[in-house]
C-alpha cells in the first residue's frame, strides 16, 4: 500500500452548535465570529491552502447555511462597491472567491461527535489520504501548522497529526498522546487516549486540531462505537488505526488559540490584530492603555 499518496482533500467539519458564544450563536454559526474581520472559518481555508489543499468539504449542519453563502460569489455586493468605486474591497471578495466546484457541503444530521463528522465526509473524500482541520483552533504563526504537518508527511507518509504541550491539569479537555524516539522531524506516537485524566494521560502534548489521516480511518469510524462524553470520538479510531498503520505527531512550534473558549478567541482577536500592518500599533497602544486603566480601577476598588 501507498502511504504517501498525494493530499489533495481537507474536511472542515463546522456542525457544532456554538453553544458557549450563545446568545451570538443564536442566529449565526460560530465558525462565522469574527477574528479582526475574517471569520473563523476563513483562517482554516487559508491555511489548508496554503499547504497545498486543493478541495475543501464543509461537513455542516443545520442553521449553517451563511457558511455556504460566505463562500460564493455576491454579484449585487460587487455591484454595489465597483458603483461607489471601492476597488480594494472588490479585489479583496474576488480573491478570497474559491474556484468554482473546489468547495463541497455534506450534513452531519445528527451531533453525534468529531468522529461521526468525519464519516460523514467518507464518500466526498473517497480511497485517498485526506488533511482534517479543526476551525475553532485557530493557528499563530510564521508557517501555518498544516504546511509543516505536510512537510512531516511527506517524510514519512502513513497518518500524522499536530501536537503541542499542555498543562497537567488541561489534558482533559483534548486527545492525548504517548511518544516513541523522533524520526525525521517528527514523533512516533505509541497510543492516543481522548480527555484523558492527568493521572491516566500518557504525556502532556495533545492534539491541536490538525491532522492528515489515510481513508482507512473510515472503516474503523463505521462501527460508531461511543467513547468520552458517550461520544463518536475520532480517537478511539485513531488508536484502533494504530494497530496496523503508523502514525506520527508533529510537534508545533506557533502557538494555537482554542477559538472554541471565550478566553481564546478574545486572545486571538487581540494577537491577530497586533499583527496587522493596518492597525497593529494603534492596537498595541490602546491594549497598554487599557491595561493601565484596569491597574487604576483596580487600585480604587482596593
Ligand atoms: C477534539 C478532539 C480532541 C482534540 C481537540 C482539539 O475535541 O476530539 O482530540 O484535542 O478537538 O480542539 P473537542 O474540542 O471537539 O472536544
Amino acid at each position: 500500500m501507498n502511504m504517501k499518496r498525494p493530499v489533495r482533500k481537507a474536511v472542515i467539519p463546522v456542525a457544532g452548535n456554538g453553544t458557549r458564544f450563545l446568545p451570538a450563536t443564536k442566529a449565526m454559526p460560530k465558525e462565522m465570529l469574527t477574528i479582526v474581520d475574517r471569520p473563523v472559518v476563513q483562517y482554516a481555508v487559508d491555511e489548508a491552502m496554503q499547504a497545498g489543499i486543493e478541495n475543501i468539504i464543509f461537513v455542516t449542519s443545520r442553521n449553517k447555511t451563511a457558511i455556504e453563502d460566505y463562500f460564493d460569489s455576491a454579484p449585487e455586493l460587487i455591484a454595489t462597491l465597483t458603483r461607489s468605486g471601492k476597488t480594494v474591497q472588490v479585489t479583496q471578495l474576488e480573491k478570497m472567491l474559491p474556484l468554482a466546484g473546489t468547495v463541497s457541503y455534506t450534513r452531519q444530521q445528527v451531533p453525534l461527535g468529531l468522529g461521526h463528522a468525519v464519516w460523514c465526509a467518507r464518500e466526498l473524500v473517497g480511497d485517498e489520504p485526506f488533511a482534517l482541520l479543526l476551525p475553532d483552533m485557530v493557528s499563530y504563526g510564521r508557517k501555518g501548522c498544516m504546511a509543516g504537518l505536510m512537510e512531516l508527511y511527506e517524510e514519512v507518509g502513513g497518518n500524522v497529526f499536530a501536537v503541542e504541550e499542555c498543562a497537567p491539569e488541561e489534558t482533559s479537555s483534548y486527545g492525548v498522546i504517548g511518544v516513541g524516539r523522533s524520526v525525521n522531524h517528527g514523533l512516533e506516537v505509541t497510543g492516543m487516549v481522548e480527555k484523558p485524566k492527568p493521572e491516566d494521560a500518557p504525556s502532556n502534548y495533545y492534539l491541536n486540531g490538525r491532522y492528515i489521516l489515510q481513508p482507512e480511518i473510515f472503516d474503523l469510524l463505521a462501527s460508531q462505537e461511543r467513547g468520552a462524553g458517550n461520544e463518536i470520538q475520532l480517537t478511539d479510531s485513531m488508536q484502533k488505526l494504530l494497530n496496523v498503520q503508523p502514525f506520527h505527531a508533529h510537534p508545533y512550534t506557533g502557538r494555537t488559540f482554542d477559538c472554541g473558549s471565550k478566553r481564546g478567541f478574545i486572545e486571538a482577536n487581540v494577537a491577530f490584530a497586533m499583527l496587522r500592518s493596518d492597525m497593529g500599533e494603534d492596537i498595541y497602544n490602546s491594549v497598554k492603555d487599557l491595561l493601565d486603566m484596569h491597574e487604576k480601577t483596580r487600585v480604587k476598588a482596593a
